[in-house]
């Protein structure tokens, strides 16, 4: 009796959603449904707008005197982990085209609780990133009132405690303003960060063009000053810039032609990100000397004053900055609401996210939960801790979908896919194997901080989730 009563709870956790089923459910919430109004190109300007921000215009300067000017060889490394976890999300977003991201891959493929587990680490990649973001929004907005109105937040309104303040209201602020455009509506968000992702691109490029004047072939020597271990450090500390690629994958429900577009938008912004890192890396090391980015907070705006002896292009790059990582804000804060949504329809967490506007299609209760919950993160805990704890649940959820597609294949060959992962199944076992090995190059503290939000996650789940799945209420 009780070795049967144990098998079935055990094998309740791991009860799985069908493919199907989710599919058919798309886009319904509580009280109407999402609009279908995103296209390719919108879908590319999402996930390049949640990848650049913080990581180029703040953690390089954080990432330099780790590594030297082979700072260039760490963007490789970690853009290499991104592509692999990449190419596996291409395949399932054109697979199981929904919201709900990695999350709704690991509840047709791993089970329930597996999809808990990574639900729960999205809200580190999502959640935790916002907060994260915002808190590196303050330091340019910063440099730019000081450049054009000469006024500077004073460090208690600019810093959380622990990093020289009180409480961060500039992050408060940039992620309030977000949460203003998101209850517009995801076209009307859309359509303000393409906007803004023509800014940042732009702002990028300007950047390089400056600074290539300014390179020093000495700059580059000793190109290794720290060894491989320094590359490899720096390469765990500016995964972070690349998280965020997959966040077409939440859109799967609001996009015009999801199959085909998902899997395309999130490749191409890969390569779009990839390519701007670099070539930034590159001549932020040539234009000044690595040991100068050491405590250096808006290290992009110090290089352009130096080059061009002028303020004004300093200015120029920090209004950039500050668009820039809105724009993340923006779209960061998007995804996660829309991961909350697809959890909620599935009865793991409260039904209140799962409630849409009938006549824009926003989530409205959602968003301001989400924004309040972040804001106030973002205004209270310090950047670096933040970014880590973000890099860690990220790389979480990004082995288990590598895992997630392995186990599709096995168990639904037939299944139309729009993209196919290459070289079958090297290129998921590697991805897996990376985000893993990254994973053990983060610190003790990093660990701990997982290991007792995880403890956290699965006590919600037991106490709440568990029993309120919809799947366990129909019987399944
Ligand atoms: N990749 C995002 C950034 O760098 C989180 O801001």
């Amino acid at each position: 009796m009780t070795t049967l009563a144990t098998t079935s709870r055990s094998s309740a956790l791991f009860r799985r959603k069908q493919v199907e089923q989710l599919i058919s459910e798309g886009g319904q919430g509580q009280g109407g449904s999402l609009h279908r109004s995103l296209g390719v190109w919108q879908l590319t300007m999402l996930s390049v707008g949640a990848t650049l921000g913080t990581g180029i215009f703040v953690v390089l300067g954080q990432a330099v005197p780790e590594a030297g000017p082979a700072v260039v060889v760490s963007f490789v490394i970690a853009g290499l982990t991104a592509l692999f976890s990449a190419l596996s999300y291409a395949e399932l977003a054109g697979a199981v085209p929904v919201s709900g991201s990695s999350y709704s891959y690991a509840y047709v493929t791993l089970g329930e609780i597996v999809a808990w587990i990574c639900g729960w680490c999205l809200i580190l990649e999502y959640g935790v990133s916002v907060a994260a973001v915002a808190v590196g929004w303050g330091q340019y907005l910063n440099e730019l009132l000081d450049g054009t109105l000469g006024v500077t937040i004073p460090a208690a309104l600019a810093s959380p405690p622990g990093d020289g303040g009180y409480f961060n209201l500039t992050a408060l602020v940039v992620v309030l303003l977000a949460m203003v455009f998101l209850l517009g509506g995801a076209k009307e968000s859309a359509r303000a960060n393409t906007v803004m992702v023509v800014v940042k691109i732009a702002t990028l490029v300007l950047f390089c063009a400056v600074a290539f004047l300014g390179i020093r072939a000495g700059n580059y020597a000793p190109f290794m000053p720290l060894g491989m271990a320094g590359v490899s450090a720096a390469s765990t500390t500016l995964f972070f810039s690349y998280v965020g690629f997959d966040a077409a994958s939440t859109a799967g429900e609001e996009a015009r032609n999801a199959q085909r577009d998902l899997p395309r938008a999130i490749m191409l912004s890969l390569a779009i990100v990839t390519l701007l890192y670099c070539l930034v890396a590159a001549a932020a090391v040539g234009a000044m000397p690595w040991q100068r980015f050491q405590g250096s907070e808006a290290a992009l705006a110090e290089i352009m004053k130096s080059v061009t002896g002028q303020r004004f292009w300093a200015v120029l790059l920090a209004a950039g900055a500050v668009v820039a990582i809105a724009s993340v804000v923006l779209t960061v804060l998007y995804g996660q609401t829309r991961i909350l949504f697809a959890m909620s329809r599935d009865g793991l967490v409260p039904r209140v996210f799962a409630r849409v506007h009938p006549r824009t299609g926003a989530l409205r209760a959602n968003t301001v939960i989400v924004a309040l919950f972040c804001g106030l993160l973002a205004a209270a805990v310090p950047l670096g801790q933040l970014a880590e704890a973000t890099s860690i649940g990220t790389l979480f959820a990004f082995a288990l979908v590598n895992v997630a597609v392995i186990v599709l294949r096995r168990t639904r060959p037939d299944m139309p896919r729009a993209f196919r992962a290459p070289l079958f199944p090297l290129v998921p076992a590697v991805g897996f194997i990376l985000c893993i090995w990254r994973m053990f190059d983060l610190d003790a503290v990093t660990w701990k901080v997982f290991g007792i939000w995880m403890a956290v996650g699965l006590a919600f789940y037991f106490a709440y989730g568990r029993r309120r799945s919809r799947l366990a209420a129909a019987g399944e």
